[in-house]
């Protein structure tokens, strides 16, 4: 790792605060040394913006932060000088109205990571680029048959997405239930992570770990290492968790806990499903439900292979088991409550007709679109191109897509506005429909999705969700039409 360069540190708006801070010679002196943060601060969330008279209205500034770390001061891109940035919760049907103001000394834009809105205009578009000092108005309206759930917002700005969210520019998106679920709390764990010099300074990554996929050196949970939070026996929690990870997977076990699986994505499973653990690639989310025993526990993050850049490159980040939070359970037990209702039938696409079959493979070739060491990162033996329209699909239509790796890491795609149903990932032919944005592709491996063009037409995108990846163009242009 390396000290960010002063021009990287100017482009987010970085110098200032944090340089001056550190005797003007951090960014010189910061070469070899990281900063270890200190666990064991208190769980909190980030503020919570909710709709009212179905809309809600919010004002979104990315810009350079000094927020506390651990024990440390640290100079950050935030959304309103918050890490994460604030929560936005809306119901199906309602509008949102973003007013993205940039105070980066770089272009910006914004994503709302899974909802199922218009890509065009104003919309979810995501060819849209905020020049430094300028703002944009955007507006997304939810179908009324909106899927409840957990999404997120981040930046989109093709080739500095990886580095944008890095910084700490990312934040929840709650779209709620019609009917509150039993449960005694519910929480919002924004899972990311950052990698810091001794003087709070964003280190960059060298051009190995880009290609690999960055993982930040601290893990944090909703901008802390390691919170503590506190509960009483029996009480039953719903946290509704976010991979904010630019690269990072996330295995995540409880041990000494049960795990049970309520929604993946934007999507409720029939019931809570017992689970030994949980893997949420980069962009993932999970929505868990926990009873919770006696005891101090920890959530968290196992190792996880994805992959390698190959022979010649080497393996990717060795990392043991990341402690993600811990859980403090004592007191006077909580009494039972109702079970879990059933969310509405799920639709499942294998009973309806398919329009089109298409092949997407993931590669990580040699070739002509040589970039960093010699590598390039391509859909199809192409990359990213903004102007150029890669796939044409039928509105209203439902298409097989074969997701195909051809490379020796893994690769997780995600597509914007329409989620997937996957219906063969290895030997799994899951009886119930199962939904996600983004689908792993393992290494070397083949995953079956079908998809349903249903409600907007116009331009998006699909790219891998490893977003140095993304920005060094394995990402497509698909228009519905
Ligand atoms: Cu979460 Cu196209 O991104
Ligand atoms: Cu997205
Ligand atoms: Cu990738």
């Amino acid at each position: 790792m390396k000290p960010i360069s002063r021009r990287q540190a100017l482009a987010l708006g970085l110098v200032g605060a944090g340089a001056t801070a550190a005797g003007g010679a951090g960014l010189l002196l910061a070469g070899t040394d990281q900063l270890r943060p200190r666990p064991g601060s208190g769980f909190t969330e980030p503020e919570m913006l909710s709709s009212s008279a179905g809309s809600l209205d919010v004002h979104l500034e990315p810009g350079p932060a000094r927020v506390t770390i651990g024990d440390h001061k640290s100079s950050v891109a935030a959304y309103n000088g918050s890490l994460p940035g604030p929560t936005l919760r809306l119901r199906p049907g309602e509008r949102l109205r973003a007013t993205l103001a940039n105070r980066l000394d770089e272009a910006t834009n914004l994503h709302v990571h899974g909802l199922h809105v218009s890509p065009e205009g104003n919309g979810d578009n995501a060819f849209i680029s905020v020049a430094p000092g300028e703002s944009f108005d955007y507006e997304f309206i939810l179908p009324p048959d909106h899927p409840p759930g957990t999404y997120w917002y981040h930046p989109h700005h093709h080739g500095t997405v990886a580095r944008q969210l890095a910084a700490g520019l990312y934040g929840a998106i709650i779209v709620q239930d019609p009917q509150q679920l039993p449960v005694t709390r519910e929480r919002v764990l924004v899972v990311s992570d950052i990698s810091l010099d001794r003087a709070g300074n964003l280190r960059q990554p060298s051009p190995p770990e880009r290609m690999m996929g960055r993982e930040g050196q601290t893990v944090l949970v909703n901008g802390h290492v390691r919170p503590v939070l506190s509960a009483a026996p029996g009480e039953r929690e719903r946290w509704r968790i976010i991979n904010a990870c630019p690269a990072r997977y996330l295995r995540l076990q409880i041990p000494g806990q049960q795990l049970r699986l309520l929604a993946r994505d934007g999507s409720r499973l029939a019931g809570p499903r017992d689970m030994p653990e949980i893997l949420l690639a980069p962009g993932n989310r999970a929505e868990l439900l926990l009873t919770l025993g006696e005891g101090s526990f920890v959530l968290l993050a196992a190792p996880y292979d994805r992959g390698s850049m190959g022979a010649m490159m080497g393996r990717g980040p060795a990392t043991g088991p990341v402690d993600l939070l811990s859980v403090d359970v004592r007191g006077e037990p909580s009494g039972a409550l109702p079970p879990i209702p059933p969310p509405p039938r799920l639709r499942d696409l294998r009973t309806e007709p398919v329009a089109g079959r298409r092949r997407f493979d993931f590669s990580t070739g040699m070739g002509p679109f040589m970039d960093l060491r010699g590598m390039a990162f391509t859909i199809n033996g192409k990359q990213f191109d903004a102007g150029r329209t890669d796939e044409s699909v039928g509105a209203g239509t439902v298409e097989e897509w074969t997701l195909t790796n051809s490379s020796p890491m893994d690769h997780p795609l995600h597509l914007h506005i329409w989620p997937m149903q996957v219906i063969g990932a290895g030997n799994l032919d899951p009886a119930e429909p199962v939904w996600q944005d983004v689908v792993n592709i393992p290494a070397r491996g083949e995953v079956k999705v079908l998809v349903a063009f249903d409600d907007f037409t116009g331009r998006t995108v699909f790219h891998c969700h490893i977003l140095d990846h993304e920005d060094m163009g394995m990402m497509g242009v698909l228009e519905a039409r």
